[in-house]
């Protein structure tokens, strides 16, 4: 268990030496909990919109909801390394959109990174944040935010010259700044080889064993998120049922008068003839 926060040079600096571990919040109380058991990152994630918003993909996330939910996952966890999620068109328009978006993250929810989806293109982007001072996540592979462009939630990378490109993008990104790199939905020896080949840490979500370290969306984790699960998502447990049943059980004990019982009120005895006229 760790209670000193990280910095982006101390992930950077555990590239080799231990596996880092990313998970998402949304909120304050997951976030505490999380903190409590000494996760190196938090990723308030635009995947917010669609595990906690009820959109139906990333792309309708505002920067006013991310902050929103950034700020309360900083309360929840105050000394976790806490890295923000650029939502879809924050970044794209202008370098100088992307710096003062960057920056309301770090002024407005106290992230301590950012993180923005794509290749080549977003590499000035990465370049003029990192040069305002603001340490950069960089995210390739399977990226929601354009998943149409993609053709759909599709593993990337499966052929030899969609492989070449994503290396080159990842040393591209490497080159801009950023200081790790996450890998999505990409076969397992890509992965691996595009660890070897960066100096920044891979952190992998359905990339295989070889990334040095792994993200995964905590409700999916948790069997929280029950609309559809990626075959690479591992559920440690699996809550929903859990959660669905003891709330059924609360609704039958108040139909039935079993709740509250004796033990969860306040007894004191009083007549009407006490308190009414
Ligand atoms: O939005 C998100 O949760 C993410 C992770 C899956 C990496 O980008």
């Amino acid at each position: 268990m760790q209670n000193m926060k990280l910095s982006a040079p101390a992930i950077t600096a555990k590239k080799g030496v231990e596996k880092i571990t990313m998970l998402t919040a949304y909120d304050a109380s997951f976030a505490r909990m999380l903190e409590s058991v000494g996760v190196d990152m938090l990723l308030v994630g635009d995947s917010l919109g669609m595990v906690v918003l009820g959109y139906e993909s990333t792309v309708p996330v505002s920067m006013d909801e991310m902050l929103h939910h950034a700020a309360a996952v900083r309360r929840g966890a105050p000394a976790t390394m806490l890295v923000g999620d650029m939502p879809f068109l924050s970044y794209q328009v202008s370098r100088k959109e992307a710096v003062a978006n960057a920056g309301r993250f770090f002024k407005e929810a106290g992230c301590d990174a950012v993180k923005l989806e794509g290749g080549r293109e977003v590499c000035k982007a990465v370049q003029a944040i990192v040069q305002a001072g603001m340490p950069v996540m960089a995210h390739i592979g399977l990226t929601p935010q354009t998943v149409g462009k993609l053709g759909g939630f599709k593993v990337q990378g499966k052929d030899l010259d969609s492989a070449r490109r994503l290396l080159k993008e990842a040393k591209a990104l490497e080159e801009a700044g950023a200081f790790a790199l996450v890998l999505e939905c990409i076969p397992d020896g890509l992965a691996r080889l595009i660890s070897e080949e960066v100096a920044i840490p891979t952190i992998g979500i359905g990339a295989g064993a070889g990334c040095d370290g792994q993200v995964l969306v905590t409700n999916d984790l948790l069997g929280l998120f029950e609309k559809f699960v990626p075959s690479f998502v591992k559920k440690y447990i699996n809550l929903a049922p859990d959660i669905k049943e003891a709330v059924a059980l609360f609704l039958d004990e108040v139909k039935s008068g079993s709740f509250p019982d004796e033990e969860h009120s306040f007894a004191m005895k009083i007549e009407s003839k006490d308190i009414c006229r």
